[in-house]
């Protein structure tokens, strides 16, 4: 009874499209949920607009390598994330393959007739989302856009690119929108509706004497577990990004002193009742619920009682631009907790699309207002941190806005989207154990509490297990969790997570010299390394030497694993050097890792000389360019390198995989 995909069978889109009357399909390679809300956004927009019939597509439900025979009258929109360094989303990397050989062959024929080329019938355009800070700016959106170009699909509306980065994305997207809306109604006369709001989603309540144990109420492996599976049989899955695994925190602490106002959570997970494997480097993508205080303010803001919560309800789509991705039936408690993403940005578009169900006539202009005006919306909404709810109170009054319909906010909010923490322990030390450390967003402005989803369930975990324990509390967390709730296995602190394969990888060889670098929880994976080679010590293996530059504010408050260092340098000994970076010990100067590096010019030299790897995690908007520069300059100072053969060394780094990054 999972839904998760609108009607598709998995297969030919070209045969789809022959058997429906589709007339536009918005087909997205989505890896955080933005790129799928953007295009389920646009595809709502456009078929309401223009009366034309849209297919709303995942990229991985189809088959795709057939685009030459998409009928001509259909218009193809991609919306395109770019993953890490430049690279496709895991639901893409099949369309990737094929973008990349088989239509990248007929590349020089630049002067071919374009009516003889492969994909002169199809008329397509694209939204590419990405990050600036990252040095593969929207790559895929390029790519799509340009391989496609060059097999003669004819640009019907201008490409876009989103920035994350700059924080600009919904911005770019309304303008990119406004302006491929005109280049259609220009290019191809379509003709503008007036659009009102239709759903595209149908709840139907469940009748009489519902069997409850059918309705999803949470649990993340309701109706996809083996029913014969017991707690002490091992799962088996498969799980993956549609299906988690709930897995046993079995340890966790938290990592920064007492004294800090911040919270660092070191956590265990359990994997050895099922056959999830990881290999050190991989990420852990863990799945969060909404805090109680949070859900609670969205029950108030759309005024939902606890008989409304509470009903089972099925979901129907009613047309092709809605994908439903969680089981039914269900109830709205169960949604708002877990599957919607509530406490989340809100969007100018979204904030106009719902006024409409303004409670009265003053808070609609002023919900009107604001969401037209660029300036005053950042002022009001976004620079002050407000999700959905706090918004909507805000405009109103705290009036409830109860003529919003469900199904509006079932179309319209993001689902909730796992986060992913680099995993700090080895797979060869830890086999059945994955550790994770995370640090906890959480931040008190003039007007609320902001926290991080993720971090502080886990930091309530934390509490809680300790409480168990009677071990004193550090902390009392901003915010509060069901622990006890629908998915009570949380009483023994299970948590839903799955494990994505990464690139982050040791070299294969064992002896290779490797310098790591990771300020704050980018120290995170460089501890799964090292313990990877504490234990190919211990089992005899001859290991390279390790250079670590490791970055935090102070020696004595926010030192990750500070106890451990000294153990693994007891077993490494001259094979393991630590080198610090504290930026807050000296009020007049800020020591970065960087400014360490500088320091250990010639060594860092001496490394990649002996045919040494570089790794870099953590942050990405600032840290990873820094450090990548300073690589750059020790080049350029040891070896007399011109800067331009320096960064070309770095970048050749980077395609042999001699210098690879995990930041975010
Ligand atoms: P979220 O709920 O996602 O919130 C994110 C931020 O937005 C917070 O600062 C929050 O305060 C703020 N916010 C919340 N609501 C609003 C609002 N309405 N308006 C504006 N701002 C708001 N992190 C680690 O700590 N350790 C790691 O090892 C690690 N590895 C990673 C590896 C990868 C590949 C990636 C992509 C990320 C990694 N991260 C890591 C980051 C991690 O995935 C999460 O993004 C981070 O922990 C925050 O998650 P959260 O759910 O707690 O916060
Ligand atoms: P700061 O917060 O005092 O500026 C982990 O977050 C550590 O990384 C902190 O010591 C932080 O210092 C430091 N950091 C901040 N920006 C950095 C940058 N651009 N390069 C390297 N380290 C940085």
């Amino acid at each position: 009874n999972l839904i998760n995909s609108n009607g598709s069978d998995g297969s030919d889109l070209v045969e789809k499209l022959k058997s429906s009357n589709h007339k536009a399909v918005v087909i997205y390679g989505s890896q955080t949920g933005t790129a799928e809300d953007y295009a389920s956004k646009f595809a709502k927009e456009f078929q309401s607009k223009f009366k034309i019939s849209t297919l709303l597509v995942d990229i991985e439900d189809y088959e795709l390598n057939n685009l030459n025979e998409i009928p001509r009258d259909v218009l193809i929109f991609f919306f395109m994330a770019t993953y890490g360094e430049g690279e496709f989303t895991d639901s893409a990397a099949e369309f990737g393959e094929y973008l990349e050989s088989e239509l990248s062959e007929t590349f020089d024929d630049d002067d071919g007739d374009e009516s003889e080329k492969l994909l002169s019938n199809l008329n397509y355009s694209v939204f590419g989302l990405g990050n600036s800070t990252y040095e593969f700016y929207n790559e895929v959106g390029n790519k799509v856009n340009k391989i496609l170009s060059k097999n003669g699909a004819k640009l019907v509306a201008p490409y876009g690119q989103g920035d994350d980065g700059q924080g600009s994305m919904d911005e770019d997207y309304l303008a990119w929108k406004e302006n491929c809306f005109e280049s259609l109604k220009n290019s191809l006369s379509l003709v503008e509706h007036d659009s009102t709001y239709q759903p595209s989603v149908s709840i139907i309540p469940t009748s009489g004497d519902f069997d409850i144990s059918k309705v999803f109420l949470g649990e993340p492996d309701k109706f996809y577990l083996n029913e014969n599976e017991d707690s002490d049989s091992l799962s088996l899955g498969p799980f993956d990004h549609t299906h988690p695994y709930l897995a046993p925190v079995s340890f966790s602490k938290q990592l920064f002193s007492k004294d800090s106002n911040r919270h660092c959570v070191h956590a265990e997970f359990d994997l050895s009742k099922s056959n999830l494997r990881y290999s050190t480097g991989d990420h852990l993508a863990l799945w969060p619920s909404n805090p109680d205080q949070e859900v609670l303010n969205f029950y108030k803001a759309f005024d939902l009682s606890k008989e409304k919560l509470e009903k089972p309800f099925d979901i129907k789509p009613l047309d092709s631009t809605t994908i439903i991705s969680f089981p039914t039936p269900t109830t709205m408690e169960a949604l708002v907790r877990y599957h919607l993403e509530i406490t989340g940005s809100v969007s100018r578009q979204f904030l106009k699309s719902i006024s409409i169900f303004a409670p009265n006539e003053e808070s609609r202009s002023k919900a009107n207002l604001l969401s037209s005006n660029k300036e005053e919306f950042s002022n009001e909404i976004t620079s002050n941190k407000l999700n959905i709810s706090d918004t909507l109170l805000k405009i109103s009054n705290n009036v409830a806005w109860t003529k919003v319909p469900f199904e509006f906010l079932i179309e319209s909010i993001q689902h909730i989207q796992p986060r992913y923490y680099s995993i700090s322990s080895s797979s060869l030390s830890e086999k059945k154990i994955a550790h994770i450390t995370a640090v906890v967003e959480e931040e008190t402005t003039a007007v609320k509490n902001v926290v991080g989803v993720a971090t502080n369930l886990l930091l309530n975990v934390e509490v809680n297990q300790n409480k168990l324990k009677n071990e004193d509390s550090l902390v009392k967390p901003l915010v509060t969790y069901d622990l006890n709730g629908p998915r009570n296995k949380f009483q023994d602190f299970k948590l839903p997570i799955h494990i994505r394969r990464s690139t982050f990888k040791l070299p294969v060889k064992p002896g290779t010299p490797i310098i790591l670098v990771g300020p704050g929880t980018g120290v995170a994976p460089m501890r799964g390394f090292v313990r990877e080679r504490v234990q190919q010590f211990k089992n005899g293996v001859k290991v390279g030497k390790i250079l670590l530059f490791y970055g935090c504010r102070n020696s004595n408050e926010d030192f990750l694993y500070k106890e451990e260092w000294a153990e693994y340098k007891n077993v490494l000994g001259d094979l393991f050097e630590m080198v610090t970076a504290f930026s807050r010990e000296d009020a007049n100067k800020k020591v970065y890792v960087q400014n360490r590096m500088e320091e250990y010019s010639s060594k860092i030299n001496e490394y990649i000389s002996e045919a040494g790897y570089i790794y870099v995690c953590g942050d990405a908007s600032r840290m990873a360019r820094d450090v990548q520069n300073t690589f750059i300059k020790i080049i350029i100072k040891e070896r007399k390198f011109n800067e331009v053969i320096a960064t070309e060394m770095i970048r050749n780094f980077k395609t042999n995989n001699k210098y690879q990054e995990d930041v975010w």
